[in-house]
């Protein structure tokens, strides 16, 4: 009897996305990493523990793929790309990869739609959520670089953002994320 719940073409969609949540933490690694390089200690904190966040919900996935009776299939994980060329760059880069992940969110729920799987359709609802979240918590750092300047903002103005993003709630409470509740 099979007892995969899942059709091949949402296991393989559950697992790119899987993929896509650990290559977002890749990204912010890096991201982070560059930040305390260029002395930006309190955005590298806030990029660091955000990368916790993103391996939190690649298990989140995992979990499920294997509630359902799937198979997850674990593959290497794309470079995270360049380095960002300033703090305003940095923070573009967070909102495009939010965007970008919202999409494939909004493509997986799409499917369960289409085959109707309701239990994944619910499950992905949770992710709907958080995306509205990650996508507003992107939008409120680069309003910040916005009144900073920008691509121009200067050396103190940079040093008050950093200041500021570390304090960030969203900062403060990913920390205490785990895989259950991210
Ligand atoms: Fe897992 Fe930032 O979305």
């Amino acid at each position: 009897m099979n007892t995969n719940r899942l059709s091949k073409k949402l296991n393989d969609a559950l697992n790119a996305q899987m993929t896509n949540e650990a290559h977002a933490s890749q990204i912010y690694l890096s991201f982070g990493s560059w930040a305390s390089e260029k002395g930006y200690d309190g955005i590298a904190n806030f990029l660091f523990r955000h990368a916790e966040e993103e391996r939190n919900h690649m298990m989140k996935f995992i979990e499920y793929i294997l509630e359902r009776g799937g198979k997850v299939k674990i593959t290497a994980i794309a470079a995270p790309g360049p380095d960002p060329a300033n703090v305003n760059d940095c923070f573009e880069k967070f909102l495009k990869a939010e965007i970008d992940n919202t999409n494939e969110i909004y493509k997986i729920v799409k499917l369960s739609f289409d085959e109707q799987d309701w239990a994944t359709w619910n499950f992905m609802q949770w992710f709907v959520k958080e995306q509205i979240e990650e996508e507003t918590l992107a939008l409120n750092l680069m309003s910040k670089m916005k009144i900073a300047g920008g691509e121009h903002a200067k050396d103190d103005a940079l040093y008050l953002i950093d200041k500021e993003v570390a304090g960030m709630d969203d900062a403060k409470s990913a920390e205490a994320a785990t895989a259950a509740n991210p």
